[in-house]
């Protein structure tokens, strides 16, 4: 079998690192450094560039290089180079790319398999893109694992007599994380994490780009802004004062140049970020109270991440948490030490008897029952697995149909804490059908989440009675922009004449006003859709439905036109 890699692929930079003789190793890039900025630059032959190479473009081309591509994971948006569209995915995939090659120039050999850590409160939709992107660089991806729990890692191996409550906070470049877990002997037992996916370093340059100056859509200029902020930003944690000075930023209304001078103190930026810095208290706190601990059980603190080296981050973790915490591990290079030392556990190059992992999902999973049928509208959110359950985890929960004679059931999968599904991130759905016809209640469905070691959701239906079963991974349909439809125009796609007297019928009965109207009206807005997105095992599907629907009214006599 061949070696596994850790890879921290982060905001700012990412590391690259595997096990040498028992113990994480950082492999250099092209530059001979063990840190690379998470910068890619397309050129207009379709050459890639990544890292610092890159990095000089970002003043030069701005247009086609992309930095903090991290935060757009799973959004759905793309990235325009060259007239080219991009998925954030392909963009991380160069990135991983580079990295593995610099790897394998480092030692010499083929790599094909790599663990991949994501902040722990990555949602599921951005997990699952991460191990696309990991895909689409060629690699096999072992696993997912998060941050704090990689930097827990780390700093069990050094500590493996430890039995200690630590809480891992980690403020990077775009996301904050907070993971209190429990240290006994080489059993490391995550009890909860916490955190914001966008807050980080970056929010910190643009608060003071924004004091000094606003170079709309000069895009160079904000790039020039940028780098200072970032400088300015970086040498106040060291110092009291910092001068910036930007000689021609921009051309004012007038046609004359603009130059920025300004000195910031740090007591100026401290004001600033206030706020923001004082938003990582309640993660802090949650994640402490969902571990049931307090502030006085801790006995390590580790910090990790480029912006907790700023010192009102330092002196809000100790006023919130009482204790001083101390830099035990790098925080620039532990992630990836602990995504190698996952690796080592998966490869076998560390004993999984001297170190052991559980760790936790984030987010509550649930379902909002139920659909179709003529039933109440209210949905509410049913939680099958909550936040901070150790995973792997696997539930079932059985439902009952919730109308008469219903054949179908729609299973809304959402993530969130809110009791109003509505308020929650809806993950996507699943559609069982087959349904024997029988009064409301007498059908049970079983329906069973199963939450996997890296972070990912299956979910499984089934008829109780006939034992029919559908699965699937929940596609991120419900959080990508669909696209939009016109459904108006659904007769001009391929096929759609089959389907037409059915339609055809079922909107007549629809606007005759009758009861179930609206549930029909549901299901012809599907199959349209179905049909547009030539779709067409979901049509055959909607259509079997629609039909049955439609024979069932007719027999129970509700609605004969
Ligand atoms: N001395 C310093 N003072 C303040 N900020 C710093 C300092 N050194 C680095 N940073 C900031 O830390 C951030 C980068 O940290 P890091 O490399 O840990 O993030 P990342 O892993 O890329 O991001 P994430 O984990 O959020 O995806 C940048 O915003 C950088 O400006
Ligand atoms: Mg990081």
């Amino acid at each position: 079998m061949s070696r596994i890699v850790g890879i921290d692929l982060g905001t700012s930079t990412s590391e690259i690192a595997c096990i040498v003789e028992g113990t994480p190793k950082l492999l250099p890039n092209r530059q001979g450094k063990l840190i690379t900025p998470s910068v890619v630059h397309i050129g207009q032959d379709g050459t890639i560039l990544v890292g610092e190479e890159a990095a000089e473009y970002l003043f030069t081309r701005p247009d086609c290089t992309f930095m903090e591509v991290k935060r757009l994971t799973g959004s759905g948006e793309t990235l325009k180079a060259h007239g080219k569209e991009y998925a954030p995915e392909e963009i991380q995939a160069m990135l991983l790319g580079y990295l593995v090659r610099c790897a394998e120039a480092a030692l010499k050999e083929k790599i094909k398999r790599a663990v991949i850590t994501v902040p722990a409160y990555f949602t599921d939709v951005q997990r699952r893109a991460t191990a696309k992107a990991g895909e689409l660089a060629g690699l096999q991806v072992e696993r997912i694992i998060n941050e704090p729990t990689a930097a827990a890692l780390d700093y069990g191996l050094s500590n493996l007599k430890d039995c200690k409550n630590v809480l891992v906070y980690d403020l990077g470049g775009g996301t904050l994380d907070v993971t209190v877990l429990e240290l006994f002997e080489g059993v490391i037992d995550v009890k909860a994490s916490s955190g914001n996916n966008h807050l980080g370093g970056k929010d910190f340059d643009e608060i003071i780009m924004a004091r000094l100056a606003d170079p709309e859509k000069d895009e160079r200029a904000l790039m020039r802004l940028k780098k200072a902020a970032e400088e300015c930003k970086i040498a106040l944690s060291a110092q009291d004062e910092y001068k910036v000075s930007l000689p021609f930023l921009l051309t004012g209304k007038d046609g004359k140049p603009v130059s920025v001078e300004k000195t910031v103190s740090r007591l100026n930026f401290e004001e600033w970020v206030r706020e923001k810095v004082a938003s990582t208290k309640e993660p802090m706190l949650s994640a402490l109270g969902d571990a049931k601990l307090k502030p006085e059980d801790l006995q390590v603190v580790l910090l990790v991440g480029g912006s907790t080296r700023i010192p009102c981050i330092r002196s809000l973790v100790e006023h919130t948490l009482g204790a001083v915490p101390r830099s035990l591990v790098d925080p620039d290079l532990t992630v990836a030490r602990g995504a190698a030392i996952q690796a080592g556990l998966i490869e076998g190059s560390i004993n999984n008897e001297d170190l052991v992992l559980t760790d936790v999902c984030p987010y509550t999973l649930g379902t909002a029952p139920l659909k179709y049928g003529v039933f109440g509208k209210r949905l509410v959110f049913d939680p099958l697995i909550p936040r901070n359950t150790t995973i792997p985890a696997e539930k079932a929960m059985i439902y009952t149909t919730a109308s008469d004679f219903q054949t179908s059931v729609v299973i809304d999968v959402y993530q969130g804490e809110s009791s109003d599904p509505e308020h929650n991130e809806r993950l996507g759905e699943l559609r069982l059908t087959g349904i024997p016809p029988d009064r409301q209640g007498k059908e049970q469905i079983e329906v069973t989440f199963g939450y996997d070691m890296n972070g990912i959701l299956q979910v499984k239906a089934g008829v109780v009675s006939t034992g029919k079963q559908v699965s699937a991974e929940i596609s991120t349909t419900g959080v990508r922009a669909k696209p939009v439809l016109d459904l108006s125009t659904w007769e001009k796609a391929e096929g759609a004449r089959q389907f037409r007297p059915l339609i055809r019928k079922a909107e007549k009965l629809i606007a005759s006003g009758r009861d179930m109207g609206d549930d029909i009206k549901l299901l012809v807005d599907r199959l349209k859709e179905s049909l547009l997105l030539q779709n067409r095992e979901q049509a055959d599907d909607l259509r079997e439905e629609l039909l049955a629907m439609l024979e069932v009214m007719e027999k129970v006599g509700k609605l004969v036109p």
